[in-house]
């Protein structure tokens, strides 16, 4: 555990670096609310009022180099702050004259009726931010009826998380580039009973230019050698889903050939659903439907692989003119709001993956956290559904957003 001094002296340090103290990931009040700050200390999970003050509480529990792992993307972290502010070049358009007096936000995706439009996306190595890590988020996931996409760099592996979860979870499959290995994993998350395995595309580079993390890093005291053994980061060769197999071979998570013939390899073995994450174009989007996925994340892995400054939001709107309704197009990066949830339909999407808010709620409040994360992006979806007159999830389209004046 980190000690008082170490928390102090890092957020003391925060406001040094322009990169740390990114508004993104920073409680700056918003305009007209500032003499409210600072707010009074948050000893329950249920008086948190938004997703981002959960930020906030995770980076007081968080030793720094945890909080810079979730926090970080690449080079000045633009993507990361521009998929959620993307979200404000949207505006809705709301109408009145409709019956709101029942609210129905379920979904079906991909044969099942989900409660809400909203699912946990992958996000590895989760007891680095509460010792009961993946259990709680899939407690979380279980008592609100949810899907959970596990991390194959999990601290945790898919038998226990499904246990918790009382049924299937979604297997993300970092395929590396030993086939081998890739058999291995997709075998036994079919064996253990996953509803679907999800592809990253994203992330070809093992080594990353995670500047945030490695500041964040110089200004944690701790001995990384007292919780990670020998000293390494490699999570792909001490994850618990690639344990006994032989990873000699393995360069990186994402294969360096993804060309067609890979993928028609991939369809060939997995014999459930297959969904791919990270598809940012419609060319994308069209080869991945020729080739038998069942299911397309539009997703920039939250801004951490690549500073490509385009917004998820912003590249939905192709992706799912080029699937043009032949199987699901999901998204996930920077959803926090339940607008945001709400015009990521209205854009084509059938549902919405978090990232970085379910961990924020797990390093704050366990299990209880990531309930409120989720509890409060479904009342805000509630709400602005019944504002916009779109009563259900059907009636949210095109016509119910506008880009607006402000880009
Ligand atoms: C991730 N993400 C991720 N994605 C993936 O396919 N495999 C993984 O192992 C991880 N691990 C991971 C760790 C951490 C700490 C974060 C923050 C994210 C990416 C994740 O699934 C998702 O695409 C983004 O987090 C979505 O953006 P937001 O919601 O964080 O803005």
């Amino acid at each position: 555990m980190q000690t008082p001094t170490g928390r102090r002296a890092f957020l003391g340090g925060l406001a040094l670096l322009p990169a740390l103290s990114a508004r993104a990931w920073s409680d700056t009040p918003g305009p007209g609310q500032s003499y409210l700050r600072p707010l009074p200390p948050v000893t329950n999970a249920s008086l948190v009022l938004d997703i981002l003050q959960f930020e906030a509480l995770a980076r007081e529990a968080l030793p720094p180099a945890h909080f810079g792992y979730i926090a970080t993307g690449v080079d000045d972290d633009r993507t990361v702050l521009r998929n959620h502010e993307a979200f404000s070049h949207y505006e809705i358009r709301s109408h009145r004259f409709v019956d709101v007096s029942h609210i129905d936000t379920t979904r079906p995706v991909l044969d099942l009726k989900w409660p809400t439009p909203v699912y946990l996306s992958a996000v590895s190595g989760q007891r680095a931010y509460h010792p009961e890590g993946e259990l709680a988020t899939a407690r979380a996931a279980a008592s609100r009826s949810m899907t959970m996409m596990l991390a194959t760099v999990s601290s945790t592996a898919i038998e226990p998380v499904m246990e918790a979860r009382g049924g299937p979870v979604w297997q993300q499959l970092y395929a590396t580039d030993d086939w081998s290995v890739t058999q291995a994993v997709v075998r036994r998350a079919e064996r253990a009973g996953c509803s679907a395995i999800v592809l990253t595309v994203d992330g070809r580079n093992a080594r990353r230019n995670n500047e945030t993390l490695a500041r964040a890093m110089l200004m944690d005291s701790r001995q990384c050698t007292e919780c990670h053994i020998n000293n390494s980061h490699d999570s792909l060769r001490k994850s618990p889903m690639y344990q006994g197999l032989d990873m000699s071979r393995v360069k990186g998570g994402v294969p360096e050939d993804l060309s067609p013939p890979y993928l028609d390899r991939l369809r060939s073995l997995v014999k459930g659903k297959l969904l791919v994450k990270g598809v940012m174009t419609g060319e994308d989007a069209e080869v991945a439907v020729a080739h038998g996925f069942d299911g397309l994340i539009v997703s920039n892995h939250g801004g951490r692989n690549e500073e490509t400054l385009r917004a998820t939001i912003d590249a939905l709107p192709e992706v799912a003119a080029a699937v043009n309704g032949r199987v699901p197009v999901l998204l996930d990066g920077g959803v926090r709001r339940g607008t945001d949830v709400f015009k990521a339909l209205a854009l084509g999407a059938t549902a919405v993956g978090i990232g970085r808010p379910q961990v924020w709620g797990l390093a704050a409040f366990g299990q209880g956290g990531v309930e409120a994360v989720i509890d409060i992006l479904n009342r805000e979806l509630v709400h602005i559904m019944r504002q916009a007159g779109t009563p259900s999830l059907a009636a949210i389209g095109r016509n119910s957003v506008v880009r607006g004046s402000g880009g």
